[in-house]
């Protein structure tokens, strides 16, 4: 399929990075776009033994015939790329569009010093919110503005689209998740924009035509980072007993955690048009699923606990992690 676009279901950090990862190889990518909001987000993929976190660049970083992009809707911290860029070495496949907007020292400082972003929304201080502020004011600078940016900056939209005119394949990677986007999340406990998957195509410049298959990502259990309702929140030293205890990749915070949300699962499904699902960490929630790669194989309590969600959701669980490993995964697809 040319066009997927990746999106989190819930509230973040449900392992897209590493579905990513995997598709990156498996599918051949010629380019994977990241949309979302920007560094405020740690893709986390696991290969042979080493733990890889990516703020700035696609999760497709490891697979060397991808080309790695940044749409214009995504805020771009420069340390943080070019640090990136060399971590991975990546300089002859990285662009970012000319539109990216720049996180400045002042971002960053106001987003950790503010009491209402740091203590009432519990944002990660990465700086994205008050860069969005400044973008919607008008006076953000863009990454075209940044002489130290010059060699990685194209024009994205006309990569990806010209990618797609002829039958590449491509991923438009989204980060956060459906129930952070500031339209239709739980508000004001919500990032700085929308990041649902009309709104990740929008950031890297595709139509709603373009798209062939949206996969919503969900992890088998529900995790939160900062403020904001999560029903059936169980608390951390239940959530230890059952190995569902995480801390952000980001900020380093313990994560709050949920049992599966099935009517949460269902109005994201509403809310991307999602036509496959891709379900990670099913080990963790069974351990006796660690490292399966045939559905068949899979325990007859986890295989319910999937046929559950198919049906609640009405789509195939296409993709199915049980693993830290990149290619720790069941794949169902046609
Ligand atoms: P901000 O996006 O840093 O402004 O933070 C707003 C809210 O979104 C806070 O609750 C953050 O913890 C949450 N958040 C933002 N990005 C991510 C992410 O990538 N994973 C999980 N939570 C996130
Ligand atoms: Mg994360």
């Amino acid at each position: 399929m040319p066009c997927i676009v990746t999106v989190g279901g819930f509230f973040g950090d449900e392992g897209k990075g590493k579905i990513v990862a995997y598709l990156a190889k498996k599918d051949n990518l010629s380019i994977a776009a990241r949309g979302g909001v920007g560094p405020n987000a740690g893709h986390t993929f696991v290969h042979q033994g080493k733990t890889y976190k990516v703020r700035m660049l696609p999760s497709a970083v490891l697979n060397k015939p991808t080309r790695l992009l940044v749409g214009a809707g995504v805020l771009v911290n420069p340390q943080i790329l070019l640090n990136e860029i060399e971590l991975f070495d990546s300089i002859n496949r990285t662009f970012i569009d000319s539109q990216c907007g720049i996180i400045e020292k002042s971002h960053l400082e106001m987003d950790s010093s503010e009491d209402h972003l740091k203590s009432k929304i519990g944002t990660t201080g990465s700086g994205t919110g008050p860069a969005n502020a400044d973008r919607s004011y008008r006076t953000l600078k863009l990454a075209k503005h940044l002489p130290i940016l010059d060699n990685y900056i194209r024009n994205v939209s006309d990569l990806v689209n010209s990618d797609l005119d002829s039958n590449q394949n491509v991923l438009i990677e989204g980060t956060q998740g459906t129930f952070l986007s500031l339209y239709h999340g739980s508000y004001p406990y919500v990032t700085s924009k929308d990041v649902t998957a009309s709104a990740i195509c929008s950031d890297v410049g595709i139509g709603p035509k373009r798209v062939n298959e949206v996969i919503v990502v969900f992890k088998a259990y529900v995790t939160r980072v900062g403020e904001g309702p999560l029903q059936q929140e169980i608390n951390s030293k239940e959530a230890e007993k059952r190995g569902w205890l995480e801390y952000g990749s980001v900020t380093g915070r313990k994560r709050r955690v949920s049992p599966f949300d099935l009517t949460l699962a269902k109005k994201a499904v509403r809310l991307n048009s999602a036509t496959q699902i891709a379900l990670t960490k099913l080990d963790v929630a069974f351990p006796n699923c660690a490292g399966i790669k045939e559905f068949s194989k899979l325990s007859d309590n986890s295989k319910k606990f999937i046929q559950d969600i198919e049906s609640e959701t009405g789509l195939e669980v296409t993709l199915i992690g049980t693993g830290a490993e990149i290619d720790d995964i069941i794949d169902r697809r046609r």
